[in-house]
């Protein structure tokens, strides 16, 4: 019966069965021989415009991991030609940026913030960039009062779990209604250069973990540990190497019986 009803759900994954090349060296996963975008069309089910964006390359260079595209769409294309804000944190070459600003539009206020100095040079040509660390609170205030306000943050810096939850604890109270944090390569939370650690103190899914019992404070007695996170946010999405913090307003939950019987 199992076998019968498994046939007749469409994959387009290789599912369980896939072979697991494990590696903490993430070199080996790098795509070098074939066609970046039949990869991502046939083993992520992705097609459309930012598919087109990455694979037809913009000025400078950007370099992303394939089953990213998908989940940044996911979440990204409601802000698409509007004017919102968004917050890229790791510049590196500007490649990101260019495509941020090629996918959001002409509306879309989009800045960069990066420790390295040099990136100071990509100022102006596809978005604002600025200069500093995301731990810094006071840097980061004032990017965030010249942008007018925050309604999508996307952290691609310094991948340190110190710096993560610094930088999360720091701009998620500062976000819109409604605003999206993502947060990439959490496979870091894994590497000890990150200050992770499959048993790392610091491994940011150990963060998460209290911060999901933030959010069920409601059924335990425990202390609120990140009010921060838990306070404003109304859902947290788990993907390999991304998290997504949706901000919406949290209420305390009630439920009902109902029945009409007429
Ligand atoms: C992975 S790269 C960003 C790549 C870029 N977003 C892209 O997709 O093309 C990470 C960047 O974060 C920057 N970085 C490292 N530590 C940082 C910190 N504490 N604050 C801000 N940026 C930092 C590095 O200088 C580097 O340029």
């Amino acid at each position: 019966m199992i076998e019968k009803l498994l046939s007749i759900i469409p994959r387009n994954s290789k599912g369980s069965n896939a072979v697991r090349l494990r590696s903490h060296h993430l070199g080996s996963y790098a795509f070098n021989d074939g066609d970046v975008r039949k990869q991502i069309i046939d083993d992520h089910n992705f097609d459309g415009d930012l598919l087109n964006i990455f694979t037809n390359g913009c000025k400078h260079p950007v370099h992303k991991w394939h089953h990213y595209l998908p989940i940044y769409d996911k979440y990204f294309r409601e802000f698409r030609d509007t004017p919102f804000r968004f917050l890229e944190i790791g510049v590196s070459q500007g490649g990101s940026i260019d495509m941020w600003r090629e996918y959001f539009g002409d509306q879309a206020i989009i800045y960069g913030i990066d420790i390295n100095e040099n990136c100071a040079s990509l100022n102006g040509q596809s978005g604002q960039i600025r200069i500093g660390s995301q731990s810094d609170e006071s840097f980061l205030l004032k990017v965030v009062e010249e942008m007018g306000g925050l309604d999508v943050v996307l952290d691609d810096g310094s991948h340190k779990m110190k710096d993560i939850t610094a930088t999360l604890e720091i701009l998620f109270p500062l976000l819109n209604e409604r605003g999206v944090y993502m947060i990439e390569d959490l496979h870091t939370s894994y590497l000890r250069k990150f200050g992770g650690g499959y048993w790392g103190k610091r491994n940011f899914f150990n963060y998460l973990r209290n911060v999901f019992d933030d959010v069920h404070s409601w059924y335990h007695y425990a202390p609120i540990k990140h009010p921060k996170v838990s306070d404003y946010c109304s859902s947290i999405h788990i993907y390999d190497s991304i998290c997504v913090f949706e901000r919406g307003k949290v209420v305390q939950p009630k439920h009902s019986v109902i029945q009409n019987s007429t």
